[in-house]
């Protein structure tokens, strides 16, 4: 039986909805500072991992906004900065996410959401967008107290879903969780819903790479029975 671990943010769930928060705050700059904030964002996870000093990933997520309200010199207020950071605990799936998740669980694939994001704000995130229920279960990189792409997440995430890395695909939009995957052991699909997304020219490439999750199901099916 073959487990799928989901990435949340950019993959299931579409961020832009942060964008237009930002919009109605900073106006033409909003697209600029959503960049920054997401790049910075992984940047204090990726660097919380390495540096062996958890905090959670909304900390992450609140301080990298700090960061570009502080470079872009944008003048938001404590509550307004609350406001967008909770913005990002109300937000939509993709529209073809629905139907690529009945899919893959019609075609009797497991389905699990695996994230840097704290395990209640996934629960809450999945359950407002209306797909919570097709998940066995909510994985967090924060049970090991680190983040994406430490090894040791993904090797607790097989553990978890009690399954070895050839049995387990991640998909992501993020190709920095991609590597990290297959580093692991796992294959992956890459979900490259931006078209121009350039893939790192590492030594990796993703088992499969798709537009979104449409065609999930059955790419898949085809892969796992070559
Ligand atoms: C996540 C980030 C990496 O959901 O998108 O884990």
């Amino acid at each position: 039986m073959i487990t799928l671990a989901f990435d949340v943010y950019g993959t299931l769930i579409d961020t832009a909805g942060v964008i237009t928060a930002l919009q109605q705050k900073i106006g033409g700059q909003a697209y600029a500072a959503s960049e920054m904030w997401r790049s910075k964002q992984l940047e204090y996870s990726f660097r919380r991992g390495l540096m062996q000093n958890y905090q959670d990933f909304a900390v992450c997520t609140r301080q990298a906004l700090d960061y570009v309200c502080s470079t872009m010199q944008l003048s938001l207020s404590r509550s307004e900065r609350d406001e967008l950071l909770a913005s990002y605990r109300s937000l939509p799936a993709f529209a073809d996410v629905l139907s690529g998740l009945k899919a893959c669980q019609l075609a009797g694939f497991r389905l699990y959401a695996f994230s840097n994001g704290r395990t209640d704000d996934v629960q809450h995130l999945l359950e407002q967008a209306g797909i919570r229920d097709f998940f066995i279960d909510v994985i967090s990189t924060s049970e090991i107290s680190s983040f994406k792409p430490n090894p040791g997440v993904y090797a607790n995430f097989l553990r978890r879903a009690s399954c070895t890395g050839a049995e387990a695909w991640l998909i992501s939009g993020n190709p920095f969780d991609v590597i990290g995957a297959l580093s692991a052991g796992l294959r992956s699909a890459w979900i490259k819903r931006n078209p121009t997304a350039i893939f790192d020219p590492w030594e990796f490439e993703p088992t499969l790479t798709l537009e979104n999750l449409t065609q999930l199901s059955t790419s898949l099916q085809h892969t796992t029975i070559r």
